[in-house]
């Protein structure tokens, strides 16, 4: 059954992590998908934090399924040669190099027109323009410089990065939307164009919500649903705001039974308006429901603090399964805290294909991630990531080169 995206053709020049998560995506969704390497070496996250000797890493596998790689020198005129063939039959390149290294290998813009002018150029980079541009960046930098740090943790304590990717595997989901964008403008324009993703546009795009508190705390100098109301100090920028909700249903992360000895025992805990009422008598609190202190949600916000720790009396006398399965009886929105060992083994992740266990020639089973975005009509089979220059040849063969080119071409070291 074809695939959406079958009969796109991408090439693949990125490493680390936020091309590749770009690539991968595009990959499941049926483009063929192929990585140019470094000859020799490859992606640096091949041999990155590896815990099997001399088998490619779980990075760069988790990161590199249903692709094809090749490995070319880029950097010498015959591989550059080679580079360019794979440009005239390729809809899309995708790189997420330092800024400028693509235009010192001698494609820039103009250059990758003039062989395809269907060709789309799409690109993370660390900033856009502006004085960072020329920077290199990790995830943790687009973190900080994204407004994202500067609000995560506790008032009390530093900035805090978080554990998601939002600047690398969040960049690389908007570059491939920006992708699949271009790729349809192309249908009635004929042309390519330029796509390009900041990571701290990113970012700061997936902290939306605190742009907008900081400009209801320039107006009003407070917010009531932070934790520094009613007793805490505001500053002139969004504070960090622990554990709080970052919508209009305040909410905080509460123990439940275990905590003492397992750090993941707790459960996130919205006191949703619509079923204080409920959550009252779940609690054992219905005296809660008429009080003038708390029978409203702007009456409670002062007492949040209160309230919650009420709340956690009740949730430390549960497992957080059994939490879950009394709340949800009664509509309450929560979450348990499930560590990765949880989701690891969780029977329904496994059904959806979320969690996959892939088999790979060197390093055997491992566990990965499969697509998170379900299509009915292009469902997703999750294949390992290439070996290192696994499809020279065969790509080599497809861009019209014989045996004996092949065999000069590696010669030279160009392949
Ligand atoms: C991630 C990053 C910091 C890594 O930096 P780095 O390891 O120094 O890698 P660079 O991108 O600078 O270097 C690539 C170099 O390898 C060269 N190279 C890459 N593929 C090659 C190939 N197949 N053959 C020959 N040379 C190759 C490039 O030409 C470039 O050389 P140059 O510096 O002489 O121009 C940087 O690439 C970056 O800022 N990228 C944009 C932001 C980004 O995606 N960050 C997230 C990473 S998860």
């Amino acid at each position: 059954m074809p695939k959406a995206l079958t009969g796109v053709r991408i090439l693949d020049f990125t490493h680390v992590q936020s091309g590749p998560t770009c690539t991968q995506l595009l990959a499941w969704f049926g483009a063929d998908v192929i990585k140019v390497e470094r000859a020799g070496t490859g992606d640096v996250t091949r041999e990155q934090l590896r815990d099997i000797p001399d088998a490619d890493s779980l990075y760069f596998t988790m990161l590199n399924h249903n692709k094809r790689s090749i490995t070319i020198d880029t950097k010498k005129p015959e591989g550059k040669k080679v580079l360019e063939s794979l440009v005239k039959t390729c809809d899309v390149l995708v790189e997420n190099f330092a800024p400028g290294a693509l235009d010192r290998m001698g494609f820039t813009w103009e250059h990758i027109q003039e062989l395809n002018p269907k060709m789309i150029v799409a690109s993370v980079k660390g900033f856009g323009l502006g004085p960072y541009q020329d920077c290199k960046v990790y995830e943790n930098v687009a973190q900080c410089a994204g407004g994202a740090a500067s609000t995560t943790g506790f008032d009390d304590g530093p900035p805090v990065v978080s554990g998601a990717q939002i600047g690398d595997s969040g960049t690389g989901l908007h570059l491939a939307l920006g992708i699949v964008t271009a790729l349809y403008q192309r249908n009635a324009t004929g042309r390519g164009q330029k796509v390009l993703a900041a990571m701290q546009d990113g970012v700061l795009n997936l902290c939306r919500v605190k742009l907008r508190d900081q400009q209801r705390l320039e107006r009003t100098g407070v917010m009531r649903e932070y934790p520094q109301y009613p007793n805490g100090e505001f500053g002139q920028a969004v504070p960090r705001a622990g554990n709080a909700s970052g919508g209009g249903q305040p909410g905080w992360i509460l123990k439940c039974k275990g905590w003492e000895t397992d750090p993941n025992a707790y459960i996130y805990f919205i006191t949703q308006a619509p079923v204080w009422g409920e959550i009252c008598k779940v609690i054992g609190k219905p005296e809660w429901i008429a009080h003038p202190d708390f029978s409203t949600a702007a009456a409670r916000l002062p007492h949040l603090q209160d309230i919650f720790a009420e709340i956690e009396r009740w949730t430390m006398t549960k497992s957080k399964f059994e939490a879950m399965d009394i709340l949800n009886q009664h509509d309450i929105p929560c979450g348990p805290i499930l560590s990765m060992k949880e989701i690891a083994e969780d029977a329904s992740l496994r059904k959806t294909g979320t969690i996959v266990e892939v088999d790979h020639p060197v390093r055997g089973k491992y566990l990965t991630v499969g697509n998170p975005i379900k299509l009915s009509d292009s469902p997703t089979d999750v294949t390992r990531s290439p070996l290192l220059g696994e499809h020279t040849d065969e790509v080599m063969t497809e861009l019209g080169y014989t045996a004996d080119q092949i065999a000069t071409l590696r010669n030279l070291g160009a392949i």
